[in-house]
């Protein structure tokens, strides 16, 4: 009987809170404990009292230690060593990417930049066309874009493929909104490369785009320069290449001082003292053109891009690249291993 009071108690300890136990098992006038003895007392014979009024003590003290350490209790019951070590589990904390990414973002959202997003299964018009990419342009080769299987019964334009580039989504903001448009687009692009320590098939981009009456290269230039100093520090200088996109005339490659010598030229910088960073150029009259076309299918009655009227800059950057040239990391690898020697790192 007093081991089926006892197992009753330990049962209570683990799922009462303390005090209620106390007040159940232990209450001086209601108590189980006073009302069990009570009876147990009253209807035993005058000789047993005396041993039992023992026994019920040695009860009160075990209970009132099982009460006193609960967690000892409970780990006996179920075996458990509380002696050993127990197990760490840290804290979660942004991925390192994700934070390079949200960086970026808002050195743009504080220049008045708002986000925007589009899907990463995006059509061959949206990806492509409207971008100006001429219908046998290399970058459509199925070397760098990886299709959707059986689309052949589609419309070129309506094909299915995985996003090679954040500059989709240029489009998709231009055909819902009208100017002026000043946009980031941060995001997951796919490209059929094999993996090397810079290369992933799946990597990120943050683009961005500005459309106003009088948007100039000079814009874009001070635009840049201001994003690189905010994310690199204000001793880095920016220097623009002439380059080609399909989407921007002019377009230029974006170079920064090389972080690691300040110029001097190292091994990072491959001696020359500077690191090619993003893409970028003033929006193509092209572009503007396909997106008015798709805004008058949708019903859009005002001719709103008219190249006459407005311009806009635009620009794309690696994020991987980025957080690898910040952190020093020499293998983008590592940003997808979830190592944790890696991520705590950056905890
Ligand atoms: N979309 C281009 C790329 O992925 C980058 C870019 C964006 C260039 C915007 C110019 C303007 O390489």
């Amino acid at each position: 009987a007093f081991t089926g009071v006892m197992a009753e108690a330990t049962a209570d300890v683990a799922t009462m809170d303390a005090e209620a136990f106390r007040l159940h098992w232990l209450g001086r006038k209601q108590g189980r404990l006073k009302t069990i003895s009570e009876a147990w007392l009253k209807s035993a014979p005058a000789e047993a009292r005396k041993p039992l009024g023992i026994r019920f003590n040695q009860l009160k003290q075990q209970i009132e230690a099982a009460l006193e350490a609960p967690v000892a209790a409970t780990a006996q019951v179920r075996g458990i060593d509380i002696t050993l070590p127990g197990a760490v589990r840290a804290p979660g904390v942004e991925h390192p990417l994700l934070k390079t990414m949200h960086e970026i973002v808002q050195v743009f959202n504080h220049l008045g930049f708002g986000t925007n997003t589009g899907p990463q299964v995006e059509t061959d018009f949206y990806n492509f066309e409207a971008l100006n990419f001429p219908p046998n342009h290399p970058a459509r080769d199925t070397q760098d874009t990886l299709i959707i299987a059986d689309q052949q019964s589609k419309p070129a334009r309506e094909r299915l493929l995985m996003r090679t580039h954040t500059s989709p989504v240029q489009i998709r903001t231009m055909v819902e909104q009208a100017p002026p448009i000043r946009i980031v687009i941060p995001g997951k692009v796919h490209r059929n490369d094999a993996a090397d320590a810079t290369h992933s098939p799946i990597f990120h981009q943050v683009e961005g785009l500005c459309v106003d009456t009088n948007i100039t290269f000079s814009d874009l230039k001070g635009t840049l320069d201001h994003a690189m100093k905010a994310l690199f520090g204000s001793a880095v200088k920016t220097r623009f290449f002439p380059s080609f996109f399909p989407f921007t005339e002019p377009s230029a490659d974006v170079q920064i001082s090389c972080i690691f010598c300040g110029g001097k030229g190292c091994r990072k910088c491959k001696h020359s003292g500077w690191i090619e960073l993003l893409g970028c150029g003033m929006v193509d009259p092209a572009v503007f053109a396909a997106v008015n076309e798709q805004r008058a299918l949708a019903g859009e009655t005002s001719p709103a891009y008219d190249p006459a009227k407005i311009s806009g800059f635009a620009f794309g950057m690696g994020v991987e690249r980025i957080a690898m040239i910040q952190h020093g990391v020499s293998d983008i690898g590592h940003f997808y291993s979830g190592d944790m020697r890696f991520l705590e790192q950056f905890a």
